[in-house]
């Protein structure tokens, strides 16, 4: 089972740092969550522990051995990445795309095998594309584009698994469908899962840990039944709402306050006694 850490790392481009001597301790045979605005480097640290970036001081250990150290194919054989909005080779079919999720398993000596025929089908079937196995990648929708792209991160079969807003651009089932996946993964593979996700509410649901990052470091870190608080997503997102749980899993879920139809909620108000921001701001305003 491999464990990944950071210990102070600093990220950056150029000048600019983004993450600055941050330390992070990945849980083994877990699913991590990370949270944060618009901006404050998620996808940077992402990329940072998939050793797609090269960090400006500190170090990525991934199971004792600091990743910069090590071959391509090994780190590849034991963590893949599905970075942000990736950009997919003109042409290729969907089983071409997540063929290439087998390239640490092939060299010179190695051809393509049963094993990876197999592997490839499995990821094809688990993200439901089948049936669009030899599209176009160009000639998919954006939702359908992004379970390729789960679907090559699957086939690459390791045990850690990073991805960066898996569920953009899919619907509704679709995104639980893939959160679903990742979980029975994780359940039943013992697959360590680290993800990055906007949805506080589907993040609560699905992580056994959630890492808010806010100011280049990690503001907060634990279950999200301990951390998800108003103070929390103020802080973080600069937002007010409300947290109470939700009704099926009894998990934190955040509602965000905002105006909305303020009519709406000011006949609610006065039904029910529940105010929120939105109501006082039009009381104000009025
Ligand atoms: N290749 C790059 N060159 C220069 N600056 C970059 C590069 N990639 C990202 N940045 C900057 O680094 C900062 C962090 O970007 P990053 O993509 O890590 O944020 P994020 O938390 O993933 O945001 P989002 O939620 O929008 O995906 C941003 O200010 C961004 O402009
Ligand atoms: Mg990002």
């Amino acid at each position: 089972m491999e464990t990944l850490t950071a210990n102070n790392l600093t990220l950056g481009y150029g000048e600019k740092i983004i993450i600055d001597e941050l330390d992070i301790e990945i849980p083994k045979g877990k699913v991590t969550v990370l949270i944060g605005s618009n901006g404050c480097g998620k996808s940077t640290l992402l990329r940072s522990m998939a050793r797609l970036l090269q960090p400006k001081s500190g170090e990525v250990v991934l199971d004792g051995n600091e990743i910069a150290k090590m071959n391509t194919k090994e780190v590849a054989k034991q963590m893949a990445i599905l970075p942000q909005g990736p950009s997919t080779p003109e042409g290729l079919t969907v089983y071409q795309l997540v063929k290439m999720g087998r390239y640490p398993y092939q060299g010179v000596f190695k051809k393509w095998s049963q094993e990876d025929e197999d592997a490839v089908n499995k990821a094809l079937e688990d993200t439901n594309l089948m049936d669009l196995k030899y599209q176009s990648v160009d000639e998919l929708s954006g939702g359908q584009r992004q379970r390729a792209w789960i679907a090559m991160t699957l086939a690459q079969d390791t045990e850690l698994i990073l991805l960066d807003e898996p569920t953009t651009y899919l619907d509704m089932t679709h995104q639980i469908d893939i959160l679903d996946l990742l979980f029975e993964l994780n359940e039943k593979d013992n697959r360590t899962i680290v993800m990055v996700l906007h949805d506080l509410n589907l993040a609560c649901r699905y992580a056994d840990h959630i890492v808010a990052i806010k100011d280049k470091k990690v503001y907060e870190s634990g279950q999200p039944e301990d951390i998800i608080t108003c103070d929390l997503v103020y802080n973080v997102f600069n937002m007010n709402c409300d947290v109470t749980f939700d009704p099926l899993f009894g998990t934190p879920m955040c509602i965000p306050h905002g105006r909305g139809r303020c009519i709406l909620a000011e006949a609610h108000a006065e039904k029910t006694g529940v105010q929120n921001n939105c109501v006082t701001t039009t009381l104000k305003a009025n």
